[in-house]
């Protein structure tokens, strides 16, 4: 690999040369539908372009480029790698829920080597927009509801993408997306508004992108959304401003698929040349939709239109990492060595993602059923259903079994009888009576059920959170039979229980798993493997509950369940079931207060007990906080059951009196620890400058003195409680 100097020269060196069209064209990337012929395109000069589906295609594209064009320049190959090329991990929210970064940064590894080897070096992932609104298809892609946790995975996923360096040849350039504020769309509603307070936008959505920057995220894709009345897209605060200026980022800003397009219809761009004109004024470098020139060599945008210092700054970005790849030095892939199969690692590795993102939501003694013989029904649209993959699936990604095959082989001496019972959609009531008619036969029933992934991801918001169709029916159905069962939920977002979930035993969370699903929640259902996710994303109540968080603020008027905390401290999140009769409070009438899982939550096959926390020491000074000291907290947990279990360990804090209100909880740490029953670890966290602030409305960050809680735990639920005091 060529040295910086050398490679920063190479780049002013071809600056030089190049004609504004060819500068041009550099700054654009075309999609597949419109890919009418590649070659031509990359003989026209476009810098960029999505997977033409095979090492041989790429091959000959880059041929092109190198040898046909006046520069050489090697093509940039994108392809939204999500979850998987050809090994399918867990959905990104089902990722979330195994607490365990590890396992995204190995997704994003063994992602990165099944692209490159087909001659993908771009992926658009990871996604780490806040979400607090499961109506939006797309939390799935995401790491759910908290700033922290999308912080950590997604600095993960770039890690695990982009390698120890870009000129690796198994290392591809993660995109951070959608920047930003795209999770508050209003209503839940793919592509809707997003009206957004300045802390909330500091201390909530962009907090994720900074920690995608520092860990040398290459490139970051605008949002479709307008933030403040103005579309990210043409937005010179967020993408220059802060993204570029405050935040450092030296890497390539791309928009969305027509997103640029879009700003005729957002109604800040007369026609298309002025929509390109004030997006790259903006801060934009890469248009995604290949609208910057047009088919007859020419250009939209003449020098005169945005400055050319602006249009140099946009190429040279995007050639620093066409040379950090190493593409002018090889941009062939070996069509012989292109992954098409998954490899017995890579499912391995998909199968441990997938058993670590299982939630227990509920238990009643009913689970696990064990491996001995015995008769098992199986009902159940998610029975004999194959969509496990989940969203932002490959279409030539390897395809997944049913839980029934899974369930066939992980537990050979059950006796396992399957009827589907209803469809996803539609149902009759007496086909579902048959299907447990002769239950009194089977020592236990397992009802999967779920949405289909068609129901999640872009443009799939839903109004109802409910599992579609007949299938609530077949819950109850189930139930009322008295027969032990368990439900098993497979799913993009958090869906809505709440008419069925004290009838049932048991729920498991099994998520869209990927290829490796199925076989997770056979050994779950056995026991091989003891469930140790947590919940990403609080599942509301009702659909009309959201948005509902862990991380809200107090309000001056909170709803209290009488006798439930102490010392003023109200946790809605812990709230319920019951309502108050308490009138001018913040709460619905005619729904129980709090959430019907909150986030954190998840149980195990075994149980766990904390001893006392400690913190050390306990008051610190603004000054000491400064100059790096930290404030040590350390807590001991055992595993209290008869089987080897893993627990997650939660940090949260609450600032109790600042100068703009406080989430009642704030995540900060949080690890996941695998104990042998009876064994004992200790787990220690260290809280400093950067974890006990807060950004103003002025976007300055801000320690403020006074009395810290922390609390920490296996979730919101039943933490222990300490104190910590900031002096000035
Ligand atoms: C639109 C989506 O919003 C974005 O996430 C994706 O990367 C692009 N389409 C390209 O497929």
């Amino acid at each position: 690999m060529t040295s910086a100097p050398v490679q920063d020269q190479l780049v002013e060196n071809l600056l030089e040369a190049m004609t504004w069209e060819e500068k041009l064209g550099q700054l654009q990337i075309a999609f597949r539908p419109r890919l009418q012929d590649a070659a031509d395109l990359v003989r026209g000069g476009i810098g960029a372009i999505f997977w033409p589906r095979s090492a041989a295609a790429t091959n000959e594209l880059q041929r092109i480029a190198r040898e046909e064009t006046a520069h050489g320049i090697p093509l940039l190959v994108g392809l939204d790698v999500i979850h998987g090329q050809r090994t399918t991990f867990p959905v990104p929210l089902a990722q979330a829920a195994s607490f365990d970064p590890a396992v995204s940064e190995t997704d994003a590894r063994v992602t990165a080597q099944e692209a490159a080897s087909g001659g993908v070096n771009w992926t658009f992932s990871p996604m780490i927009d806040v979400s607090r609104d499961p109506r939006w298809g797309r939390v799935v892609e995401g790491f759910g509801e908290d700033t922290y946790v999308n912080s950590v995975f997604g600095a993960a996923k770039v890690r695990g993408y982009q390698g120890d360096s870009l000129g690796d040849p198994d290392s591809i350039l993660a995109c951070a997306k959608h920047f930003v504020a795209y999770g508050q769309a209003e209503g839940g509603r793919d592509y809707n508004t997003v009206d957004v307070s300045g802390q909330r936008l500091r201390n909530v959505y962009l907090d994720p992108f900074r920690a995608a920057v520092d860990a040398g995220v290459a490139t970051v894709m605008a949002a479709f959304n307008t933030v403040s009345g103005r579309p990210a897209h043409a937005n010179h605060h967020l993408l220059t401003s802060i993204l570029k200026d405050e935040f450092g980022f030296e890497g390539v800003v791309v928009g969305d698929a027509d997103g640029v397009v879009n700003l005729l219809d957002h109604g800040i761009a007369e026609d298309l040349d002025d929509a390109l004109r004030q997006s790259f004024a903006a801060g934009l470098d890469i248009e995604m939709g290949g609208n910057v020139t047009t088919s007859d060599g020419g250009t939209r945008l003449g020098p005169g239109d945005v400055p050319s210092a602006r249009v140099d700054d946009a190429v040279r970005r995007v050639l620093r990492l066409k040379l950090a790849l190493g593409l002018f030095a090889d941009p062939y892939r070996s069509p012989g060595d292109e992954v098409v199969v998954p490899s017995s690692e890579s499912r391995r590795a998909a199968l441990t993602t997938a058993e670590k993102g299982l939630v227990l939501l509920k238990n009643h003694s009913v689970l696990p059923l064990g491996t001995a013989r015995q008769r098992v029904l199986l009902v159940g649209p998610y029975a004999n259903s194959t969509d496990h993959l989940g969203a932002w699936v490959q279409s030539f990604a390897e395809p997944a079994g049913s839980l029934a095959e899974a369930i066939r082989e992980e537990c050979p001496e059950w006796d396992v009888t399957v009827r589907e019972g209803t469809g996803f959609f539609g149902g009759d009531l007496d086909l579902i009576g048959q299907a447990v008619a002769d239950a009194a036969d089977f020592d236990a029933i397992v009802v999967a059920v779920g949405e289909p992934s068609a129901l999640t991801g872009e443009a799939s918001s839903r109004s109802d959170l409910r599992l579609p169709g007949a299938q609530e029916q077949l819950i109850r159905a189930v139930a009322a039979t008295g027969r032990p069962s368990a439900v098993v939920m497979f799913n993009g977002r958090p869906l809505v229980t709440s008419d069925w979930i004290d009838a049932v035993p048991a729920l498991l969370e099994a998520w869209h798993s990927g290829l490796e699903g199925p076989r997770a929640v056979a050994r779950a259902l056995s026991g091989a493997v003891n469930p140790g996710g947590r919940l990403p994303m609080t599942f509301p109540r009702s659909s009309s509950q959201v948005p509902i968080y862990y991380d809200h603020e107090n309000t001056g008027r909170p709803a209290k369940v009488s006798g439930s905390l102490a010392g003023g401290v109200v946790d809605v999140g812990l709230m319920g079931p019951g309502n108050t009769d308490d009138h001018y409070t913040s709460k619905y009438k005619d729904l129980d207060l709090g959430p019907q899982f909150p986030f954190g939550h998840g149980l195990s096959y075994t149980t766990f007990g904390y001893a006392e926390v400690d913190v050390s020491p306990t008051t610190i000074t603004l000054a000491e906080l400064q100059a790096g000291r930290t404030v040590k907290v350390a807590v001991t947990v055992t595993n209290t059951g008869d089987l080897t279990g893993d627990e997650v360990t939660m940090l949260f804090i609450r600032d109790l009196v600042a100068s703009l209100a406080q989430p009642v909880r704030r995540l900060r740490a949080f690890t996941r620890n695998s104990l042998g029953a009876g064994e004992t670890k200790t787990s220690s966290f260290e809280l400093g400058w950067k974890d006990l602030g807060f950004s103003d409305n002025n976007g300055r960050y801000l320690v403020e003195p006074g009395a810290f809680e922390i609390h920490v735990g296996g979730g919101l639920e039943g933490t222990a409680r300490c104190g910590l005091d900031v002096l000035a």
